[in-house]
């Protein structure tokens, strides 16, 4: 049941204030001043580093937790792709959490991560959507996202709420281990329970994004750009961009540009620079710059205040609203989705159910 909706994709986009407080309501204990894991939950005090291993999507919300986590936890982070790390035998030995994050939990490669991971590290955690699931059942702990059925080959919904669950743990780490004290943690987690209202009010720029990938569908090639817990978006933008209107699209760190990617740089190259007015934004912009002085055409996902600054010369901005900067990667979620799904649209590609694509890919 599409609820209306022309896909499943644009339902499961437009769900995601809703399910994203159902995760955030699992999780935040009543009186908004702790999180509370499953079971026995993690002792973040006994561990020294953590590794993750995934695929696709659920690989670039680990790397965006790979940010969190170091920066407010001051916990080590390793993320690889689970088809790389189940073959590199990678040391994990004992103060290691190994980490996995996987909507269907049937990954081939991620069961087999996880499996190698088995005796090694000190405890095997998930972040699934679907509690029966083979990862979620070999885990010593299974945290669920709670995102309800995701039909749309393209995953939306489940990556804002593995999000969501992974910022949570970061947090809980955070506190834990403490880098952040009570009051710091409660107006952090005020800010996540306002989440679902600003995406709410963020949903306002579907009309104007559909304006850009109307343009955007006639591209052959898209870059998308981004620093700091913003390069993960990129990746995601351009996974999401590529899987269901089959543009070619990259992703590089803003701060790669000018080692290589820029030579694509011409007017037929439409480059999607994904920048907050956060610390990093004036180093995304001069990036931006450096792409518009070679006549290529930026589309700016930014804030009030980085449109006010910098949007220029810029082909199109797109305008969210204020949030905090931990939390930022969860709403910028959405742009890269509507650009995607607008774009497939445009072109008349097959949105839920793209070509070559299996939404649960359980063989490796
Ligand atoms: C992309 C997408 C895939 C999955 C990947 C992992 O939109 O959906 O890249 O994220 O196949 O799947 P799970 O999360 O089920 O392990």
């Amino acid at each position: 049941d599409k609820a209306g909706h022309k896909h499943f994709m644009s339902k499961e986009i437009a769900e995601q204030p809703t399910v994203i407080s159902e995760t955030l309501a699992a999780y935040i204990a009543n009186d908004a001043s702790d999180i509370n894991l499953p079971g026995d939950g993690v002792d973040f005090t006994k561990i020294n580093r953590i590794v993750m291993a995934s695929c696709g999507t659920a690989y670039y919300a680990c790397l965006t937790a790979k940010y969190w986590f170091e920066q407010l936890a001051h916990l080590p982070v390793e993320v690889d792709f689970a088809s790389e790390f189940r073959y590199r035998t990678p040391p994990v030995t004992e103060g290691t959490a190994a980490l996995f994050v996987s909507q269907s939990g049937e990954t081939a490669d991620t069961l087999a991560a996880l499996r190698y991971c088995e005796g090694k590290a000190s405890s095997i955690l998930a972040v699934t959507n679907v509690p029966e699931s083979s990862i979620a059942r070999e885990s010593d702990l299974n945290m669920p996202i709670y995102a309800g059925a995701e039909i749309g080959v393209a995953s939306t919904k489940a990556f804002t709420c593995q999000l969501t669950v992974l910022l949570l743990m970061a947090l809980k780490a955070a506190h834990a281990r403490g880098h952040l004290t009570g009051e710091e943690l409660k107006v952090k987690l005020a800010a996540l329970r306002g989440l679902p209202a600003i995406m709410n009010q963020a949903m306002g720029i579907e009309e104007a994004v559909r304006d850009v990938a109307v343009q955007l569908s006639h591209s052959r090639d898209a870059l998308f750009l981004g620093r700091g817990v913003m390069f993960p978006l990129a990746l995601e933008g351009a996974l999401k961009l590529k899987e269901i209107s089959y543009i070619h699209a990259e992703a590089y760190a803003s701060g790669e540009l000018k080692h290589g990617p820029i030579a694509l740089i011409d007017e037929n190259m439409p480059v999607i620079v994904m920048a907050p007015r956060d610390a990093l934004f004036d180093k995304t912009v001069s990036n931006m710059q450096e792409v518009m002085a070679r006549g290529g055409k930026v589309v700016l996902i930014t804030d009030a205040a980085g449109a006010a600054e910098a949007s220029d010369g810029v082909w199109h901005t797109i305008v969210l609203p204020d949030i905090d900067d931990v939390i930022a990667p969860i709403l910028y979620a959405l742009p890269v989705q509507y650009l995607a799904y607008h774009t497939a649209v445009a072109k008349g590609t097959d949105v839920d159910q793209p070509r070559n694509l299996a939404k649960s890919v359980t063989v490796e």
